[in-house]
């Protein structure tokens, strides 16, 4: 079987964890540290943050900018769930804007006439590793004194005209979640350059204690803490991000190459200004072609080839959402129609040349199975 992902643990990985087992420093010690130290050099910022989750992360950052119930977050209704559930957690609104087709992020151009008086921050998501148009977004927030928060769970090395995103944002949150492109099972980060925010996400992953001064808390928080044994697994991948990257671009052009020319397949963009690190190499199935994107994905799966949906439907449409924010079909249409069309090919950095001429192969032959 060809999986979607392929984790990299090796006896080397075995080893430096069982020395933090016997070093008995589990939790928040220094390897933690060294982890932070790491992001803060990879995302070219002043402070990191490692929490337990992507989740937790986005969750700190929303606090940390001051989100209090009422206020309004503008985002894309084409994501992960964490994304809306943590502006819910602050009891914010938000505000769905529709994405652009060629990047699946967020349409700068449709956020203007979004903004009210309540509205507080965007949440950008820089989805399957792909980076949003940082460039207009950052001048929207500028001019009406709004935050911006990347959700790069997806897209830990990406950059937008050659600089990391976060140097477009105020703070950037990460996931190292079992199938990211740099992982340690479960676990996440925030980058800033914002001391503040830093102090607070320091405190906030730990009840909100004071940094010095040990069962003395400032304000509310939650256990976001995280461990040395995850931490470990972290820095022994994040050395091959650079390397991991390349391979995943290279096995994209590859793909993009193969499915050139087959009608009813639209592979993903390569945009000059921002470096797609492609955590989800994902194709849309139109029309054009002879099989539904969920008959193709069937097929190949009968033929040892997993894929993913990324995601079915759209954030809004989940009916908890809907009790909050009221929801007609056709109000996101691009995203929308991206849900009932994507579908996410195996781009792993291990895969094989072999392997990706036998998913071309398949999509070709599938063209043809319908009948
Ligand atoms: C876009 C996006 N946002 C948020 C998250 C949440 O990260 P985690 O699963 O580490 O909490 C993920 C990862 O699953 C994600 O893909």
């Amino acid at each position: 079987m060809i999986n979607l992902t392929n984790i990299y643990l090796d006896k080397k990985i075995a080893t430096e964890v069982q020395k933090v087992l016997l070093s008995k420093s589990l939790v928040q010690g220094e390897k933690v540290r060294e982890l932070e130290a790491e992001m803060s050099k990879v995302n070219e910022t002043r402070y990191a943050v490692v929490v337990n989750s992507g989740t937790a992360a986005l969750h700190t950052a929303l606090v940390a900018i001051g989100l209090r119930e009422g206020d309004e977050v503008i985002t894309t209704p084409f994501s992960f769930i964490a994304t809306v559930n943590t502006i819910l957690m602050c009891k914010a609104k938000p505000v769905f804007i529709d994405v652009n087709k060629e990047t699946f992020t967020i349409d700068p151009d449709l956020i203007e006439d979004r903004i009210s008086k309540k509205t507080k921050a965007i949440v950008t998501v820089d989805l399957y590793g792909q980076t949003c148009d940082y460039k207009k977004i950052s001048k929207i927030a500028k001019k009406y004194n709004l935050k911006i928060i990347s959700d790069s769970c997806q897209a830990i090395g990406a950059m937008y005209k050659s600089k990391p995103i976060a140097k477009w944002v105020d703070i950037a949150c990460f996931s190292f979640y079992a199938t990211k492109n740099i992982m340690m099972g479960e676990g996440g980060a925030l980058v800033t350059n914002n001391r503040k925010v830093f102090e607070f996400a320091k405190r906030f992953r730990q009840h909100g204690q004071d940094m010095e001064k040990p069962y003395f808390y400032h304000h509310l928080g939650y256990n976001y803490r995280s461990t040395d044994i995850l931490a470990v697994i972290g820095l022994s991948q994040i050395k091959f991000l650079k390397k991991w990257t390349k391979q995943r671009y290279d096995n994209a052009c590859k793909l993009i190459k193969g499915l050139k020319g087959i009608p009813g397949i639209i592979t993903p963009n390569l945009r000059v200004e921002g470096e797609h690190v492609f955590h989800q190499f994902t194709i849309r199935i139109t029309k054009d072609y002879p099989l539904l994107r969920d008959q193709l994905r069937s097929y190949l799966f009968d033929h040892g080839v997993r894929s993913g949906v990324y995601y079915p439907c759209v954030l809004a449409e989940y009916p908890f959402i809907k009790e909050i924010i009221p929801y007609n079909k056709d109000m996101y249409p691009v995203a929308e129609e991206l849900s009932s069309q994507v579908l996410s090919l195996p781009v792993h950095p291990m895969l094989k040349n072999s392997e990706i001429k036998k998913i071309v192969s398949l999509i070709k032959k599938g063209a043809n199975e319908k009948n």
